[in-house]
């Protein structure tokens, strides 16, 4: 039986296909014990009639290999296109985006001497839900959906890929001091989680802040776990700040399969001119070596990578004389002329197994507390600005089980009692408490019903849960 493993391989568009045979002959000259199935996906499955860009075949391969090496996608503009990315991740249940960040001062420019992070962004859940409405003229919003299985799965990755590769510390970005609820959740996640890794340090930071300190002493950070919105602007800032953005490969993990991909796009600027940097494409290889065992190979070609950035064999993006600037397949031989070699300065990359263990979706630890409905937010579409006029009508809708308690505009009381805020919006927020402790979905029908003949449009219900006896829901400000 052949020890190859199987993987299946997308050249892509752009620049694609140039670092893709770049890589490919470096893998193929280390030896690597691969048999890639090569598939078309991008722009060409867009202009045969594939809105997603992906045909059966890909997705057969996918399923039988579970190993994916991609090149970048150009995504044509307008046309109702669908992001070959996006559709990846959510069909294949790619949870963990991870993208390893490093600088190699002196040989590839930044401002930072020493930066070596390994950014692990939460890659399903979030505002990337894609779940947003207008319900009224001005107002507009994105739903935010975490789940507390979701943020467990994500936060013991992080912690098992700290352990694996002995990194010391786990940094949590996250805002709940405003999302108490959500970010809330991943926070306490965070800390219970931690807890099983005592030997990695736990550390949570508003992610503001936590923004800025990774911009300004990116030094400091080790493994980052976070967000997907916040995974994604700080795994740029990153990147941006470690002047790698052409040399950084990344993964995205799955329960069934992985992708490996550049974190650069396809530079159609520069295709076809056999100039692009395959580094990229090449550092994602190198971390699915290491994903099917092949850690061996994985150090060979690393160490290879690195020796030829120390001897300045560098394509035209990095090199400081561009005019001894080489092409993409004169990288891909720089490269396999220094199989063997260890780099001097740069940090010698070591042959050893990682042990690995990958968690999964837990669903035991859904809560089993006690779930009450004990009232319910009314959204209101009303372009009145007297909060008295409407506050009043909305007051007398209330039924025998549920009563009126207080109304909002953009999250800040305006009745009863003193307007506390400029009233532009036409979005109203109107809490009625259940009277008796709880109520059924019939008395929040008969409750709509009564605003409904009050005159009153109601355009959107957020049903209010206690869990045991915490709420599940902020409380009004100003309530
Ligand atoms: P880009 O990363 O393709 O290019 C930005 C700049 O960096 C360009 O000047 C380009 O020439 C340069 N560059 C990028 N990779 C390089 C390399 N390996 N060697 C030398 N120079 C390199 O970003 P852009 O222009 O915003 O996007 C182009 C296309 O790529 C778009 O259609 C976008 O949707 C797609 N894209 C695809 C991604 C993927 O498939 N994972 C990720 C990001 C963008």
């Amino acid at each position: 039986m052949s020890n190859l493993v199987p993987i299946t391989v997308a050249e892509g568009d752009g620049i694609g296909p140039e670092i893709m045979a770049a890589t490919m002959k470096i893998l193929e000259a280390a030896g690597a014990r691969i048999a890639p199935e090569y598939v078309t996906i991008g722009e060409k499955k867009f202009l045969s009639g594939f809105n997603n860009g992906i045909g059966d075949e890909t997705w057969e391969s996918i399923a039988r290999t579970q190993v994916f090496l991609k090149a970048p996608i150009t995504t044509p503009q307008g046309g109702g296109y669908k992001s070959v990315n996006v559709t990846l991740r959510k069909s294949l249940g790619l949870f963990a985006n991870v993208r390893p960040v490093k600088t190699y001062q002196p040989y590839v420019g930044s401002k930072h001497k020493e930066i070596d992070m390994v950014i692990v962004r939460e890659n399903e859940e979030d505002l990337y839900s894609g779940v947003e409405y207008r319900q009224t003229r001005d107002t507009c919003h994105s739903v935010k959906l975490l789940s507390r299985s979701g943020s467990e799965l994500i936060i013991r990755y992080a912690f098992e890929y700290a352990r694996a590769h002995g990194r010391k510390k786990v940094t949590c970005l996250i805002k709940d001091n405003i999302m108490k609820i959500s970010d809330g959740l991943f926070h306490k996640v965070f800390k219970l989680i931690a807890a099983d890794y005592p030997e990695i340090e736990a550390d949570s930071i508003i992610v503001d802040i936590g923004m800025a300190l990774v911009a300004d002493r990116p030094e400091e950070f080790d493994v980052l776990v976070t967000l997907n919105l916040y995974g994604d602007i700080v795994s740029d800032i990153a990147s941006q700040i470690a002047g790698s953005v052409g040399l950084a490969g990344s993964f995205n993990m799955g329960q069934k399969c992985a992708m490996f991909e550049a974190v650069h796009g396809s530079a159609p600027d520069i295709a076809g001119q056999g100039i692009a940097n395959p580094s990229g494409l090449l550092n994602s290889a190198i971390l699915m070596l290491h994903h099917i065992g092949q850690s061996d190979i994985a150090a060979k070609v690393e160490n290879a990578w690195l020796c030829a950035l120390e001897d300045g064999a560098h394509t035209g993006d990095i090199a400081k004389d561009k005019s001894k600037a080489l092409s993409t397949s004169e990288f891909a031989d720089a490269v396999i002329e220094r199989f063997g070699k260890e780099p001097q300065e740069l940090t010698l990359v070591e042959t050893s197994e990682k042990g690995f263990v990958m968690p999964t979706h837990d669903l035991r630890t859904i809560s089993k507390r006690h779930k009450e409905l004990v009232g319910v937010d009314v959204y209101l579409d009303w372009r009145g600005q007297d909060a008295e006029e409407i506050g009043g009508k909305v007051e007398s809708s209330s039924t025998d089980a549920m009563k009126f308690s207080a109304m909002s505009s953009r999250g800040v009381k305006v009745y009863p009692g003193k307007c506390e805020t400029e009233l532009v919006s036409d979005l109203w927020r109107c809490r009625f408490r259940a009277t008796g402790g709880c109520v059924k979905n019939s008395d929040v029908n008969a409750l709509l019903g009564q605003i409904e003949k009050a005159g009153l449009e109601w355009v959107k219900v957020e049903n209010l849960y206690t869990f045991d006896d915490e709420d599940g829901f902020t409380v009004l400000q100003g309530e």
